[in-house]
């Protein structure tokens, strides 16, 4: 089956709900000047953003998410959001155990676990955040650190290929350099192949895995391209104005028409099905 492409932007603590309206209307702008985007697009803004961010997205073709949430139902926990409020509050995603969660709020995969089944079972789709430390890659252990992670959170998971794993190494977010493109390519091999050896060549071939970490309009357009296994891109900084994330929709949607044309080229050179994972 094959794999739709995906772009999505976390604004983290970024936009108040007054910048919501323009951020919304400027991207429409951009998004109808463009060729139509055959690809899934994303928002996360904080909670207290969220109204004002469906209220000004309402018709467009861009989703809104969360950037966390608490794994129950509801009850005494002070301070924090179920996944039936997001649900009510618009959203169709939810991120989950993003480093900086981890880094600063004492988040473990165990708890990116039940977040993640919580989340599966309202419907949301959970935006899987992994990804080596600095120490971890130049041990040479980045692929048994992301196996040990997805392995832990997906753990008695269902729906596991409604999941979107965002692969962000810790040590590329909020930098100045994203991976290099090969890097990217390998992890994302890498996380596949786990995947096919865990849940099944099906669940591994329809499972979404995006890069994340300094993604520019300048970096983008390769990375995408970089391997098969690259389903799309999960930015921070470059996309928090509306003509950023504008830039980063042209560059998805982009390779998702050339994906598109490779796989024509492929079925009147062969007359059969092509092989590209992005179109069919
Ligand atoms: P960045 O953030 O694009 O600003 O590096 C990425 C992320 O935290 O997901």
């Amino acid at each position: 089956m094959a794999r739709r492409f995906v772009v999505g932007t976390g604004w983290k603590m970024n936009l108040l709900a007054r910048d919501v309206p323009p951020y919304a209307a400027r991207l429409g702008e951009r998004l109808r000047a463009m060729p139509p985007a055959d690809i899934d697009m994303f928002v996360l803004p904080p909670f207290t953003s969220l109204h004002a961010a469906r209220v000004a997205f309402a018709g467009s073709p861009v989703r809104l998410g969360a950037q966390n949430m608490h794994w129950e139902a509801s009850g005494a926990w002070t301070g924090e959001i179920s996944a039936a409020m997001l649900v009510e509050a618009g959203c169709t995603y939810v991120a989950l155990g993003h480093s900086e969660r981890l880094a600063y709020f004492a988040e473990t995969y165990d708890l990116v676990r039940r977040k993640a089944s919580a989340a599966l079972r309202a419907g949301l789709t959970p935006i899987l955040c992994v990804g080596e430390s600095s120490d971890e890659r130049q041990a040479g252990v980045a692929d048994i650190a992301l196996e040990r992670q997805v392995g832990c959170v997906l753990e008695g998971c269902e729906h596991i290929a409604d999941v979107v794993i965002a692969y962000e190494p810790r040590w590329a977010i909020g930098q100045q350099q994203a991976a290099s493109v090969a890097y990217v390519a390998d992890r994302h091999g890498a996380l596949r192949r786990f995947a096919a050896s865990r849940y099944g060549d099906a669940v591994a071939q329809r499972l979404r895995i995006i890069y994340g970490g300094s993604v520019t309009p300048a970096n983008g357009a390769e990375l995408i391209a970089g391997g098969a296994d690259v389903d799309g891109l999960f930015i921070g900084r470059a996309a928090w104005t509306a003509d950023g994330f504008a830039e980063m929709i042209a560059i998805v949607s982009a390779a998702a028409t050339s994906a598109s044309d490779r796989l024509q080229q492929g079925r009147a050179e062969h007359g059969g099905a092509g092989s590209d994972p992005h179109s069919g």
